[in-house]
């Protein structure tokens, strides 16, 4: 299989510095051998161009910190994850904050009638600059691929929405603002918050996950926030919330993906080297593309 790395080193989706320094961490972790040993062919096309943000960091107009910044990077991520695309290859995009994740599904989602997504991660990331208690745009992708949001985010590669609510399933989540909880509501959208998997277990969540998206989807992409592990596992998040996936429920995770074989595209981020405990997150990041990507004891 034909697998292309692309990294984002974005950090103007947040205000906390560091997050853009990610996919070398990623990268120094030893992505690119482990990868190998897995007999995938992987090119590694390097980062996409990040524009700074100007010395204020500004909120800019809307309640959106640099907005035109995270728009234009967004662009370029789009353009380049659709070429890989349609080379057949699979798109592996490394942040940078989760503001990313509007570019590479703007790329992905055109290529597909119906992408399902599985969003593994803390929050919903489904504010917009009305309903945003920071103004930060790594809070925002998920909202912006379902078409919520300020044009110059929803219309990258002029067309929206990206995804239907139907077609995502939330893993992880734990910390809503009360907005975001009202727009699960409204739109239907599948969450296995932390007590459903408590409740559940992960086997029983990953399982209907995988068998609805099987059956209303022509792709999946996966994105995953490392703030969905818990900090204990993952410390080098740039927003950590308590009470969150484990090591093994989420290798799990990754391995029950790997054997239904339905991921077309997927991306790690948020992985911030400053904030994080010798490298312990990234590396984390890099065990948990094994599972995904086929490792296996026997
Ligand atoms: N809900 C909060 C906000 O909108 C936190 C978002 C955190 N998102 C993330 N990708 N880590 O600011
Ligand atoms: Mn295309
Ligand atoms: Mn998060
Ligand atoms: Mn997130």
């Amino acid at each position: 299989k034909n697998m292309s790395v692309i990294g984002v080193p974005m950090d103007l989706g947040q205000n906390r510095r560091g997050v853009d320094m990610g996919p070398s961490a990623i990268r120094y972790a030893g992505m690119m051998e482990r990868l190998e040993d897995l007999h995938y062919n992987v090119e590694d096309l390097g980062d996409v161009p990040v524009s700074r943000a100007d010395s204020q960091n500004t909120v800019q107009e809307g309640n959106l910190r640099n907005l035109k910044q995270v728009a234009d990077s967004n662009q370029k991520l789009a353009e380049m994850v659709d070429q890989e695309i349609h080379k057949d290859r699979f798109p592996l995009v490394l942040g940078g904050d989760h503001s990313m994740a509007i570019g590479s599904m703007a790329g992905i989602a055109k290529n597909y009638e119906n992408l399902g997504v599985i969003w593994y991660d803390a929050h919903g990331d489904l504010n917009s600059g009305d309903t945003s208690p920071s103004g930060n745009i790594h809070g925002m992708p998920l909202a912006v691929s379902l078409g919520i949001g300020h044009e110059k985010l929803t219309r990258i590669l002029n067309y929206a929405p990206k995804v239907k609510p139907e077609n995502i399933v939330i893993i992880g989540a734990r910390l809503l603002d009360p907005p975001e909880k009202a727009l699960l509501q409204e739109l239907g959208i599948t969450v296995y918050s932390m007590h459903e998997v408590d409740r559940l277990g992960m086997p029983y969540v990953m399982n209907e996950a995988i068998s609805s998206l099987k059956q209303r989807t022509d792709g999946v992409h996966l994105s995953l926030d490392l703030d969905g592990l818990d900090p204990a596992e993952a410390p080098g998040v740039g927003t950590p919330v308590l009470g969150g996936l484990s090591y093994r429920e989420s290798h799990l995770a990754m391995e029950m993906l790997s054997e239904a074989d339905i991921l077309t595209s997927a991306e790690f981020v948020e992985v911030n080297p400053i904030l994080d405990d010798q490298n312990k997150t990234a590396s984390l990041a890099v065990g948990l593309m094994g599972s995904l990507f086929g490792e296996k004891l026997k």
